[in-house]
């Protein structure tokens, strides 16, 4: 796993999108993975900027949504298909036919996963998958206790997630859906590479366990520890728990990542 510290949130989005961006250029016709949230909008404010700039291309992609709120009304704006439209698809030159997502409001929401699965698959998997993390240390929406093994499924949302996402649904805890369906760990870990960003005080216990930790369910963003090909970029503050800061920071510059 490499860690990198940057000074602000600017510079997590420039280098998250560098990594999108040397993908596209290899591959444009690269599978990518979307999350949603707080912690990659700076990556696709970035992603925006270079794609007005003629840098950068998303023309023939694919793209993967990690997960989706159930039974959400499908205009809320505060359903991921819809917020994934507002935050980056819209904004560049994706296909609309080519941003896929689990579907929360099937009738049979079991073979919505199995057909989320099946698409992943069909598409090639995932080349490159951004994620954000809990202050729980969910990734995607796999709360603590669940199987590290995991494919997309039906998941119940933590009490805390709940609380952490009332902000998006005017503070009213009430109106926070309480089930998602969710790409799982096992099916995470099957992107070929993974970039985690995060920022602020709140992520940093998340990122200790995450990088330090032992592997573990209560924790389940640990699983990444195993990813051959796993970047974890973070601030200053969500970075202040790490015991080994001072190594990741010889490590990144010596490797060139800062
Ligand atoms: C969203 C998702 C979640 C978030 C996490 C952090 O698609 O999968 O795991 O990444 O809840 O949320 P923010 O970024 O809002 O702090």
């Amino acid at each position: 796993m490499d860690v990198v510290i940057v000074p602000d949130d600017a510079t997590i989005g420039a280098l998250a999108a560098d990594q999108y961006q040397k993908l596209l250029e290899a591959k444009p016709n690269a599978v990518i993975g979307l999350a949603t949230g707080s912690s990659p909008l700076s990556t696709y404010a970035e992603l925006i900027k270079r794609y007005q700039a003629g840098q950068i291309s998303f023309a023939q992609a694919t793209a993967f949504m990690l997960d989706e709120y159930v039974g959400i009304d499908p205009d809320h704006p505060e359903r991921y298909r819809n917020v994934i439209h507002n935050e980056i698809a819209s904004k560049v030159d994706l296909r609309p036919e080519a941003v896929h997502g689990p579907d929360g409001n099937a009738e049979d929401l079991e073979a919505a996963c199995a057909d989320y699965e099946a698409k992943i698959a069909a598409a090639g998997g995932v080349d490159l998958q951004i994620l954000g993390i809990g202050s729980d240390g969910h990734i995607a929406f796999n709360e603590p206790g669940g199987s590290l093994a995991s494919r997309t499924h039906l998941g119940v949302l933590t009490a805390q997630t709940r609380q952490d996402n009332a902000r998006f649904f005017d503070g009213d805890l009430d109106k926070v859906p309480t089930h998602c369906l969710t790409q799982g760990l096992a099916t995470i870990m099957s992107a070929k590479k993974l970039v985690l960003v995060a920022q602020g005080a709140g992520k940093a216990e998340a990122i200790r366990q995450l990088v330090e930790g032992g592997v573990s369910a209560k924790w389940p963003a640990t699983i990444m520890q195993h990813h051959p090909d796993a970047l974890v970029i973070v601030d200053e503050a969500a970075g202040s728990k790490l015991e080994l800061a001072d190594y990741y920071r010889e490590v990144a510059k010596a490797s060139g990542l800062v």
